[in-house]
């Protein structure tokens, strides 16, 4: 079986990956210095698929150790690489920790990817590229504007960084584009864990309706947009996932020239964060605790994809509806509770 390598493998993307990946017949390791992520998601990836996946628990800002990992696994066919730190207000207020993580940590992958010869890369982008569009629905040719957030810069120059790599090299790379990545895996073994209080609108929802947190801010309603709250485009996580197993096929059948290509993943359906809490309600049942706060720095007005690229070229399909982002993304918050009073109920295993 053709191995890849993960990076950023026990985060929210990158678990859900693993899974599609070896569903799809890929022999898969992973490499993640869970500074931000918990290594027993793992656990949850054997569960759904039977098989163990190492981790190698690695900074890969750290060449030498980053090395290492290739050094142990001779003959990797591809690498997907999503370690980054991924919070939007948090890289307006730290620029300088987000250029260093996520550009150091690529730019040592790809030496290594170059040093291994690997043919075949992934890179892990966002719908932040785009800046605040003059125009949506954003198809991969609309004009980067300047970024909103450092995060959305370290993601605009990781692109440019992947494709001078590819164009000095006879690797090829492809660049996925994500737009509002939200669900859990449809089992509820595994799905978001926001580190610390969660910066994402979806968790920032579910957590509020479990009662985790006493309320929540919707950042703004007074954008120009229909009832004046951001537009985004939410996909499920499950389907950005099967994205990279099938971007990864695209590369390895050779059936693009361009050595970087790039594809949107979103759905084309632009929802304002009003709407989405609504559609939670109306899925959980639950009535949310919410405010209207003030504007986020950071935040774009409204954005959502023109994906025709992706499902024409790539074969992408859609399997997941809003209802389903809603309905695991809750299903999921209530198993954390409930694995929660499992583990601290005093006969926790006796049953
Ligand atoms: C969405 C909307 C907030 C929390 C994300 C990822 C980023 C990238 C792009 C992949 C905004 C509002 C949020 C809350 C709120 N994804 N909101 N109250 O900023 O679009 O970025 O998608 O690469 O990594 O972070 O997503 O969920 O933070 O915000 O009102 O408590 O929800 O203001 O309008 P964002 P988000």
């Amino acid at each position: 079986m053709k191995k890849i390598l993960v990076t950023g493998g026990c985060g929210y993307i990158g678990a859900h990956t693993i899974v599609d990946l070896i569903e799809n017949g890929f022999d898969v390791i992973s490499a993640d210095n869970n500074s931000r992520s918990n290594e027993n998601i793992l656990d949850a990836v054997e569960k759904i698929t039977g098989k163990a996946v190492k981790n190698y628990k690695v900074d890969l800002c750290i060449y030498d150790d980053t090395v290492a990992i290739f050094q142990e696994n001779p003959g990797i066919a591809g690498i997907i690489h999503f370690a980054a730190y991924k919070a939007v207000g948090e890289s307006v207020e730290k620029p300088l920790l987000y250029f260093e993580n996520n550009l150091n940590s690529l730019i040592n992958i790809l030496k290594c990817a170059d040093e291994f010869l690997v043919p075949n890369f992934v890179f892990s982008s966002s719908c932040t590229v785009y800046g605040n569009p003059d125009a949506i629905p954003v198809t991969e040719e609309t004009p980067m504007k300047p970024a909103e957030s450092a995060y959305g810069a370290t993601k605009q120059m990781g692109e440019k960084i992947v494709g001078d790599a590819m164009n000095a090299s006879k690797n090829k790379a492809i660049l996925l584009r994500y737009f509002n990545p939200v669900g859990a895996h449809p089992s509820a073994l595994m799905g978001e864990l926001p580190i610390g209080k969660p910066q994402n609108l979806v968790p920032a929802i579910t957590q509020t309706a479990i009662g985790k947190l006493p309320g929540m801010k919707v950042w703004g309603n007074d954008y120009d947009t229909r009832d004046g709250s951001c537009v985004r485009d939410y996909i499920h996580v499950c389907d950005i996932a099967h994205a990279h197993t099938l971007a990864l096929n695209y590369l390895m059948q050779n059936k693009k020239q361009t050595n970087c290509d790039v594809f949107n993943l979103g759905t084309g359906d632009g929802l304002t964060v009003l709407e989405i809490i609504n559609e939670f309600e109306k899925v959980s049942g639950e009535k949310l605790n919410y405010e209207i706060g003030p504007r986020r720095p950071g935040d774009v007005v409204a954005i959502y994809a023109n994906n025709d690229k992706a499902k024409n070229q790539l074969g992408w399909q859609l399997k997941y509806n809003l209802q389903d982002m809603m309905a695991t993304a809750w299903n999921w918050e209530l198993k954390l509770k409930e694995d929660e009073k499992f583990f601290k109920s005093p006969n926790a295993g006796l049953n």
